[in-house]
């Protein structure tokens, strides 16, 4: 299987990604693509020869419909079977949703369905949960929606500060979406709940 990953940022989702797909691992990274040209992530995947695109949506100003017309040629030309979205800080309009639906994966750094969108630590934090983690999911049109493919819960410690609890969630993310992936890869759609 061949697996684009689209990121935004430092890519530590993605670098776990890379790093997983190896030996007789199913998936092939083919491509690394992300919206922002300063994403610490494209250095990263360039050190492991994969291949990198930038599409910049800031010279599409609102018009989403444009910059993802530009996003699914760059992707075409990679053919993927998989997208992984991994840091990808971009909302996607249905229409590109529909086209990727059942291809396309995301990781979301809460327990859906709680706290979908964003400072999800905050808000756990402030509901006072015992508990939080993150959710690899399949995406659909609506926002942090879309079939469960595997969660990782971490203990809410006392005092903690979202920027704690973001690294000790951050952890079990590198763990779980990998273990998504390969079952995903392989057609496997049962969840992966990690202890
Ligand atoms: C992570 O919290 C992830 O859950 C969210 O973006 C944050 C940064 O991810 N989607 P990365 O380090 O860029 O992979």
């Amino acid at each position: 299987k061949r697996v684009a990953i689209l990121i935004s940022g430092s890519g530590s989702n993605m670098v776990s990604l890379l790093d997983s797909m190896t030996g007789d691992h199913p998936a092939r990274p083919v491509l690394v693509l992300s919206n922002n040209p300063q994403a610490g992530g494209l250095e990263k995947a360039r050190a492991r020869d994969v291949a990198t695109a930038v599409v910049d949506h800031r010279p599409f100003k609102g018009d989403r419909p444009a910059f993802e017309a530009a996003l699914q040629a760059e992707l075409e030309r990679h053919a993927p079977d998989i997208i992984c979205l991994a840091g990808f800080m971009r909302v996607l309009t249905a229409g590109f949703v529909q086209h990727w639906q059942g291809r396309m994966l995301n990781i979301h750094p809460s327990l859906l369905p709680k706290y979908k969108g964003l400072n999800t630590h905050a808000r756990a934090i402030e509901a006072g949960d015992a508990e939080a983690g993150c959710t690899v999911h399949e995406v659909t049109a609506e926002l942090d929606d879309g079939p469960i493919l595997g969660q990782a819960r971490v203990p809410v410690l006392p005092d903690d500060t979202p920027d704690l609890l973001a690294k000790r969630v951050l952890v079990q993310e590198h763990r779980l979406y990998p273990a998504v992936l390969r079952r995903y890869a392989e057609g496997d759609r049962r969840p992966v709940m990690l202890p």
